[in-house]
Parts: structure tokens; C-alpha cells; sequence
């Protein structure tokens, strides 16, 4: 069954010279779906989120959440999901406890009824023993945990969560992410947004990769994954800085693309592993370095995007 279903949504911010940050992107996510929006900084991740939220009007195009317009029926739509914003919208004087009564009575819930779901919304995000805090003293991950939070009081149908996971420890990652598979598992149809390929691929049933406003590409990743065609991708680690060895392995026969994703690494991807190992072993030599560390493995979502593209998808 379709639980929202968005067709050919256009939003030009301040036209004619402004950017268009949403292009013309259709898509559907299925009930039950954990389904992710990638893509780097300005793709167009927040606007389409707002315009599913009803927070922005669209240019043109449609979209309806639980079979619910977004533009003509707001009310309905507003009722049904729940939504992480990309900025934390929490009170740092008030506690976490009464950051979420606030935001339970901006949902309408009072008396009792509220206070019984505050304690269990505290109980699932992990900060029942914290909540008489001010929220002032909250690591950036536990303010994240209270965002999510107070997107769930109403118990919505639909979640959207914005990039939930940026600027925060290894550890509040995890627990947020292991957090959205739970809801999913218990019925929450997921709306994500990244820029991390891994956390797309590791919850995601289905992944929209988005471009300058564009849904370049649209399926499950091993669907994705296929678009680079029958390559492998070798992973490498050399002991310095590659930037100019990157330069010299793009031109060399069998490379179809090369990324340079975090210091010393590299993604290559090939339709001739076996003639290019050496190869790179042999030039990475004459450039005074040292491979330390190679595999080989399926392309990624990263070779995807700069199939695509042409350019990395980190900054
Ligand atoms: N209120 C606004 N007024 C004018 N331009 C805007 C506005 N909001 C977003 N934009 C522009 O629209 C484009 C898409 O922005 P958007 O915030 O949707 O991207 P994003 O994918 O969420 O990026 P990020 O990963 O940085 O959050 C960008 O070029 C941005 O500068
Ligand atoms: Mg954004």
C-alpha cells in the first residue's frame, strides 16, 4: 500500500536567479517502508521534507501523506506525521522532560493522557533517568534523542527524520539509528535524510539519491548498485596523502571512476581488478608511497553517486 506518494514537486526559492531547490522529483514510499533521501549539502533534502510537512508550499506537483493532500488538506496530513527537524528546536532552560510537555501541548495532548506518554516517550529514548535536567546539559546526541522524541508523542504513522545524525558521537549514532529500525519494526513508516552513504545502506529498504534539487536515481541499493555495472570496487589505504597518485589513477586503463573519500583511503572502481592491482602497487611505488591496506568489494552508493555525477558525494 502507497503511504505517501509525491509527484513532480517544484520549488524555485526566489526566482528568476535563485536556486531551484526542488526539480520536478516524483516518488512513492510503501507502508512499513524505511525509505532514504541521499545527497550532499543543497540536493534539496530539507525542502522536500518541509513540502511533505506542509511547512512550504510547492511551486507545483503534489503529494499526498495517508492518502491526504499536502496542500489541501494540512490538517490531516500535520496529524499523521511526526517530524525530526535538521535544526534541534528545544528550549536549554527548560528540562527534557518539559521540553517534551511543551511539545506535546503544541500537538494538542494534555493532563494525564500527556504526562502517561512523556514517561514512555523518556522510557524509549533512553533519558527517563535524566529528564529533571535542564536540557542545557545535554550532550548533542541526547538533545537529538529529545528531538526524536518529541516528534513521537502523538504516536505517529509517519516519521520524517532530517539528517538526525550529523555533528553527534559514534555511540548516539548507533543508538539512534538502532532506535529507527525499532519503530519501523513496529510499524512506523521512515522518511531519512543523509549524507552518509552507510547509514543509508544500513537501514534503508529503498534509497532516493538526490542531486541539485534532482532524484537521480531510485531503488534498493543492490538495484542502485547495479547502475555502475559489472565493476569492482577496490578499496585502498596508502601510509600518505594520495592527491597525487588520485590524479594519475584516473587515467589509467581499467579505472572507471576514483573517489577519495577520507584521508588515505581511495574507492576505485574497475571491470579489471586482477590487471590493476599491480599496477597501482607499482605506481604508488615510483610515488614514494605505500599501499597498506587493499580489498575488493561491490561497488557502494558512493561509486553510485559519482557514476551519476561525476564528483564525490562528501564535500
Ligand atoms: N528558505 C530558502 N530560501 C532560499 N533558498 C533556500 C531556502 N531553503 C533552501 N534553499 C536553497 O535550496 C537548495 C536546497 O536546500 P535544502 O536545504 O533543501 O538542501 P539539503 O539537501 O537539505 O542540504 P543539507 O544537506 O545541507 O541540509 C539550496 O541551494 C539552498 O541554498
Ligand atoms: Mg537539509
Amino acid at each position: 500500500m502507497v503511504a505517501i506518494e509525491v509527484e513532480r514537486l517544484r520549488k524555485h526559492f526566489d526566482p528568476p536567479k535563485g536556486p531551484v531547490a526542488v526539480a520536478d522529483v516524483s516518488f512513492q514510499i510503501e507502508e512499513g517502508e524505511i525509505f532514504s533521501l541521499l545527497g550532499p549539502n543543497g540536493a534539496g533534502k530539507t525542502t522536500t521534507i518541509s513540502i511533505l510537512s506542509c511547512l512550504l508550499r510547492p511551486d507545483s506537483g503534489e503529494a499526498r501523506v495517508g492518502g491526504f493532500s499536502v496542500t489541501k488538506e494540512s490538517e490531516k496530513v500535520k496529524a499523521l506525521i511526526g517530524v525530526v527537524p535538521q535544526d534541534i528546536a528545544l528550549y536549554d532552560d527548560m528540562t527534557g522532560r518539559e521540553n517534551l510537555l511543551f511539545w506535546g501541548r503544541m500537538y494538542g495532548m494534555s493532563g494525564p493522557t500527556l504526562s502517561k506518554r512523556v514517561d514512555e516517550v523518556l522510557e524509549l529514548i533512553g533519558l527517563g533517568d535524566r529528564q529533571k535536567d535542564r536540557l542545557g546539559k545535554y550532550s548533542g546526541g541526547m538533545k537529538r534523542r529529545v528531538n526524536i522524541g518529541a516528534a513521537l508523542l502523538h504516536n505517529p504513522r509517519f516519521l520524517y527524520l532530517d539528517e538526525p545524525t550529523v555533528g553527534i558521537d559514534p555511540q548516539s549514532r548507533r543508538s539512534i539509528l538502532d532506535k529507527v529500525k525499532d519503530l519501523n519494526a513496529a510499524g512506523v513508516t521512515i522518511l531519512y535524510t543523509t549524507h552518509y552513504m552507510e547509514e543509508a545502506q544500513e537501514i534503508s529498504h529503498r534509497i532516493g539519491i538526490m542531486d541539485k534539487g534532482a532524484l537521480i536515481a531510485l531503488g534498493a541499493q543492490d538495484e542502485l548498485v547495479r547502475l555502475v555495472g559489472e565493476r569492482t570496487r577496490i578499496d585502498l589505504t596508502l601510509d600518505k596523502d594520495a592527491d597525487i597518485l588520485v590524479g594519475r589513477w584516473r587515467d589509467l586503463p581499467g579505472v572507471s571512476s576514483i573517489s577519495h573519500p577520507e584521508d588515505g583511503r581511495l574507492f576505485l572502481s574497475t571491470d579489471d581488478a586482477n590487471t590493476l592491482m599491480p599496477r597501482l602497487f607499482e605506481s604508488a611505488r615510483a610515488a614514494g608511497a605505500r599501499i597498506t591496506e587493499i580489498s575488493l568489494a561491490e561497488p557502494n552508493l558512493e561509486m553510485v553517486f559519482l557514476h551519476l555525477t561525476g564528483r564525490a558525494l562528501r564535500d
